[in-house]
């Protein structure tokens, strides 16, 4: 199988359409999903009143395959995904795709473009990136009747420019999530809501937002496309806690790595803003399959610059160690906990 002729360390994380691209629909008629298949067209033909298009009734997963030190192609913790793919929907009243079916479309995908799955070593990787939306008419506000899944695949290089350099994020005067919206679950809607945040901070010279908690704005939540992870001053991997946030995969992985490979203590708990004014962390980084971890060296603060006491040139040794173990483990470097890699070939 020969790898397609790709420049794998340039690339960026942007879209390539690739071969194949899982598809499975679902009617209100049937009242479940069909089997699914691959196909090769990456148009999709729909009412001009489809659901999705009228009340942005979609949800979506991100998730990576790599190919390991001895040449196996693997995804991570697919079941992960399925499972928050699955809560997701029930959110937004659309029916749910069985967790099975859902592991089974990231194995045909990642079997189907296997020539764009990105050697070892080259630091990219195969993006997967399902999901679901309401594909009827619907005209009053209500969930549509039918449904489709997709899943299709693209070779991405890091989500920031430059990999694991330090980023410069502000604290965003907007809110990405509502008190008992839907912050929690991997819906577009989120996104559409974060659009204008991010693109004003890229005009400003900012890589990303910190969003504070919606009802109080006291508190750091997340970014607009990954979990805040920081390292206090005894060493303690500190993770924010929220109900508005989205239960990263890799988050919950690096807290795993962080107890049980690196034996630091982890806290889960509500992180003030100005404990970050006040200098009570020394490392602060972003997570998420996309970013993987990109070290944090300063957050602007309505002008004033929080800096990070590891730094605007290199990342952290905590965000290094963290790092480099969880790609060791992805990459097949280093033995992974039971269940999370799954072997595609
Ligand atoms: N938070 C947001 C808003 C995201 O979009 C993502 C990306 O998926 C994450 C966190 C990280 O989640 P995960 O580690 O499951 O990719
Ligand atoms: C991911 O990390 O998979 C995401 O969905 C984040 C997105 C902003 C690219």
């Amino acid at each position: 199988m020969e790898k397609k002729n790709i420049d794998w360390g340039s690339l960026s994380f942007s879209y390539i359409p690739t071969d194949k691209r899982y598809v499975a629909n679902y009617t209100a008629e049937t009242g479940k999903w069909d089997e699914g298949k691959l196909i090769d067209d990456d148009k999709i033909v729909m009412s001009e009143d489809a659901g999705v298009l009228q009340y942005s009734q979609s949800v979506f997963e991100g998730l990576k395959a790599y190919t390991t030190v001895d040449g196996h192609i693997v995804t991570f913790r697919p079941d992960e995904n399925g499972k928050r793919l699955y809560s997701s929907a029930e959110r937004l009243e659309i029916p749910p795709l069985p967790v099975e079916q859902f592991i089974d479309s990231i194995r045909q995908v990642v079997k189907g473009n296997e020539t764009w799955v990105p050697p070892y070593g080259t630091g990219a990787s195969l993006y997967i990136r399902p999901y679901i939306f309401g594909i009827s008419p619907v005209i009053g506000v209500s969930p549509a009747d039918d449904y489709q899944y997709r899943a299709f695949a693209t070779p991405v290089g890091p989500y920031f420019k430059g990999g694991a350099k330090p980023i410069y994020v502000r604290i965003s005067d907007f809110d990405r999530a509502a008190p008992r919206g839907t912050g929690h679950i991997k819906a577009g809607l989120n996104y559409a809501m974060s659009l204008h945040a991010i693109v004003d901070a890229h005009k400003n010279g900012f890589s990303e937002n910190i969003y504070l908690d919606p009802a109080t704005r006291t508190k750091i939540e997340e970014t607009g496309g990954a979990n805040i992870l920081l390292v206090d001053q005894d060493d303690t991997l500190v993770v924010p806690k929220s109900d508005s946030i989205l239960p990263s995969i890799t988050r919950k992985s690096l807290v795993y790595v962080a107890e049980h490979y690196l034996g630091m203590k982890v806290v889960q708990r509500e992180v003030y803003l100005s404990e970050l004014r006040e200098g009570n962390f020394k490392e602060v980084g972003l997570c998420g399959t996309a970013a993987v971890i990109s070290p944090v060296g300063k957050i602007n603060d309505h002008g004033y610059d929080i800096e990070i006491a590891s730094g605007m040139d290199e990342m952290g040794p905590w965000m290094t160690k963290l790092r480099k173990t969880l790609l060791g483990i992805q990459e097949g470097e280093i033995e992974a906990p039971e269940g999370w890699i799954e072997v595609i070939e």
